[in-house]
């Protein structure tokens, strides 16, 4: 991994965007020929686009406005306090979550300094606050988020974390730039399985070699526009994985495991345990 440094962001320095124009300013630009954009063999390039366009990107684009319109759930004062509060629920998830992601991250470095980390769907960048705890340096951790509620928020919280609103379609960073690329909850935001594979090809393409991708989701969408589709990192990524089932509570025999002679009254009690709610995944490193 390297030290602190610059990530390449459509062509220009992360660091110098803020002083930019908006010509300059990559989340403004149309986005660049890569995937469905990329032109077929044979045909002119006017029909091309338009081809593109009226299919699969039209598609995206409509997916991509049904969720923002959709994330409107998430920003009542009752759903924050709930979820992201002081509550029971908004505890006991937490303290699963900074364990699961301990665990799997732990077995793959014991510190994050010196990686460059992307938190795609980051809201107000929760977690990219706890990535510089982990040591990251903030100008080598970014967010993206479609929705730029959020982001006021979070930059007032940490204003040298950087958190950028997204078109949603293309990611503005060149290719092959972070260590890890992480996702908390926003698949399952995303309406439609299209859109959620494009956003994969996407977090695939910005990643490095060897580099890692956490995952915390549902089992299945909450979108209401696809609600209970299955959500399952496999479907996305095929490089090696880690995936753990997650429930409100550590499973008893997790609880017990430092205690010799208690692994099989653990796994027994297992079965009264909190039912698994959340899959995590640690997907790496990238071939
Ligand atoms: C349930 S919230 C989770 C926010 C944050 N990860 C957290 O744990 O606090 C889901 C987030 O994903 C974002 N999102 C949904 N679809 C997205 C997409 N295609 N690209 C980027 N962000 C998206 C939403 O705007 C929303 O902020």
């Amino acid at each position: 991994m390297q030290t602190c440094g610059e990530i390449g962001v459509g062509g220009v320095s992360a660091r110098t965007m803020a002083g930019s124009s908006d010509a300059d300013d990559p989340i403004k630009r149309p986005p660049a020929e890569h995937g469905v954009w990329r032109p077929a063999k044979g045909m002119a390039r006017n029909e091309r686009v338009a081809t593109s366009m009226t299919s699969s990107s039209d598609k995206l684009t409509a997916a991509i406005e049904t969720s923002k319109t959709e994330m409107a759930r998430f920003e009542s004062a009752e759903f924050r306090k709930h979820w992201l509060g002081l509550t029971a629920e908004s505890k006991d998830f937490l303290a699963q979550q900074l364990r699961v992601f301990g665990e799997l991250l732990g077995a793959v470095t014991q510190s994050l300094a010196g990686w460059r980390i992307l938190d795609v769907g980051c809201g107000d960048g929760r977690w990219l606050r706890r990535m510089v705890d982990y040591d990251a340096c903030p100008e080598d951790v970014v967010g993206i988020d479609i929705n730029d509620i959020r982001l006021q928020v979070g930059r007032a919280k940490n204003p040298l974390v950087r958190l950028l609103q997204t078109d949603g379609y293309r990611f503005p960073f060149e290719d092959e730039q972070f260590d890890l690329v992480t996702q908390f909850v926003c698949f399952s935001n995303i309406p439609t399985i299209n859109l959620r594979k494009h956003t994969a090809n996407e977090i695939a393409r910005v990643l490095k070699q060897g580099g890692y991708i956490f995952w915390w989701d549902l089992f299945g969408a909450t979108s209401p526009s696809d609600r209970g589709a299955p959500i399952n990192p496999a479907d996305y990524f095929h490089w090696t994985m880690q995936k753990i089932e997650i429930g409100r509570h550590p499973k008893p025999s997790q609880v017990l495991r430092s205690f010799p002679g208690c692994r099989f009254i653990g796994q027994f009690l297992d079965y009264l345990g909190y039912p698994p709610t959340h899959m995590a995944a640690l997907i790496g490193p990238k071939r």
